[in-house]
């Protein structure tokens, strides 16, 4: 039987449960009285340093910081692997004076890379500003938030000596919206250091003006080789997807797609959430949240952060890969708790039509590039009864509305409509050891 008969309710799901080896009881469910409901684990002015209760309740305080799986993480010393990514990014700022646009997936890892890559920059005394994009975003408001935040003790007009008080680059902004020549103009005067500007969430600000506006400074940055440098960060399957006016600043920026998270990546995020958390993952557990990762840093914060807590609910730091599976279960929960009701029920009906072997197939292509696949993951559906009856590509577009052609993609592949379908279906699987 395949892992779509126990979704669908053929097969009863099997039990995970790790046997119970207690080292100490949580004091904190101790003193629950027995009215059988649950209860707060902690007090919300329980902190880090002031814990009593226990090596288990202090590793339960610590797991909220362990494993951040729903933020970006932002302390280096938590932040795992991207050595190359990283190093690619520092050479094109720093050698190359190049912009960069980073793009990939949701929940890839794209903010967090952000975050250290503005603490290396402020090590290196560039100034950086820090911007998160929303439907709202416009240009005149983004320039004007960052040139209020430089002195204008970095402005060629200024003179020595002369009281710094206050003044900001945002004082010597004309009156009316700010264009990208007059953002230009600006900037052109910067003196005495560098300027990283880092947009994030790009690919939330509205298309059109803006983002043309955006391609348009870099151009004029380029041009004159003002000290300015943008890394633009967003969801994306490539670059021409998140910035307009591509063509005229192609040669200006440098496209960099966030890979998935190898192996030993995963591994060494786990290894920072067991330093921070003082739980022992088994070599076991590590290997398979790696698998059930598939890549993804978010997938393993959140399995890693669950696992903990369901060792500690053993009453054991030990984590074991059955506490994985539980953790796995509570994960594909909350995970299908985030698709839509339309989405989860065509795919029920599309399992139960026989299409489980071609979503699957399609589903695991997909998690690999950024909701992409091509037809030919399902080979010859022709002549493979396994693959569904009929022609399953045409019937998961129109039947059951699931995947729709990319538009104008030269290689003809496709896309799933709601870009969570793909790690839903994952974690259906691996919550069931399919
Ligand atoms: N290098 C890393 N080391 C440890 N954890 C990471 C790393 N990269 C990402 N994470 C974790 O993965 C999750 C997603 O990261 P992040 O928010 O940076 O991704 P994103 O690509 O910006 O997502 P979105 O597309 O939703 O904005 C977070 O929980 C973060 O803690
Ligand atoms: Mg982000």
């Amino acid at each position: 039987m395949a892992w779509w008969d126990t979704v669908l309710g053929r097969r009863k799901r099997p039990v995970t449960s790790a046997p119970t080896r207690p080292i100490e009881r949580d004091p904190a469910r101790r003193e629950a009285p027995a009215t059988g409901l649950p209860r707060f684990r902690s007090f919300a002015a329980d902190q880090l340093r002031s814990v009593r209760g226990g090596p288990l309740q202090e590793a339960r305080l610590k797991l909220r910081d362990a494993f951040t799986p729903s933020q970006p993480v932002t302390d280096e010393r938590m932040f795992a692997g991207r050595v190359p990514v990283i190093a690619a990014l520092i050479q094109s700022i720093e050698e190359q004076r190049l912009h960069v646009v980073l793009y990939g997936d949701r929940g890839i890892g794209k903010t967090s890379l952000l975050h250290v890559l503005a603490g290396l920059a402020g090590e290196a005394r560039y100034l950086v500003h820090y911007e998160s994009c929303g439907e709202e975003t416009d240009f005149d408001t983004l320039i004007r938030s960052i040139a209020a935040r430089i002195p204008q003790l970095y402005h060629a007009s200024y003179a020595a000596g002369e009281a710094e008080g206050e003044r900001t680059l945002a004082d010597l902004l004309p009156a009316g919206a700010v264009t990208p020549r007059v953002a230009g103009e600006l900037f052109a005067r910067l003196t005495a250091t560098r300027l990283l500007l880092v947009i994030d969430e790009f690919d939330r600000s509205a298309p059109g003006l803006f983002r043309r506006q955006v391609a348009e400074l870099i151009k004029t940055l380029s041009d004159r080789s003002i000290p300015v440098q943008l890394v633009i960060a967003g969801v994306a399957a490539n670059l021409t997807e998140l910035v307009e006016a591509i063509p005229s600043i192609r040669r200006n920026i440098l496209g960099l797609q966030v890979p998935l998270m190898a192996a030993d990546e995963m591994a060494t995020l786990i290894e920072h959430g067991q330093r921070m958390s003082g739980l022992f993952y088994q070599p076991a557990a590590v290997e398979r949240i790696a698998a059930v990762a598939a890549g993804l840093p978010y997938l393993a914060s959140l399995i890693g952060q669950h696992a903990g807590l369901a060792a500690i609910d053993r009453d054991t730091l030990s984590v074991e890969p059955a506490d994985v599976e539980i953790a796995v279960e509570r994960a594909a929960e909350e995970i299908a708790g985030r698709v839509s009701e339309r989405s989860r029920y065509e795919v029920a009906a599309a399992l139960r039509a026989g299409l489980g072997t071609a979503l699957d197939r399609i589903a695991t292509a997909a998690l690999a590039d950024s909701g992409r696949f091509g037809p030919a993951v399902l080979g010859d559906a022709a002549a493979d009864p396994v693959i569904g009856v009929g022609d399953p590509l045409a019937r998961l577009t129109d039947e059951f509305v699931l995947v729709e052609p990319l538009p104008g993609d030269p290689g003809g592949r496709y896309r799933f409509r709601e870009e969570s379908v793909p790690v839903f279906l994952w974690m259906e699987r691996a919550r069931t050891r399919g």
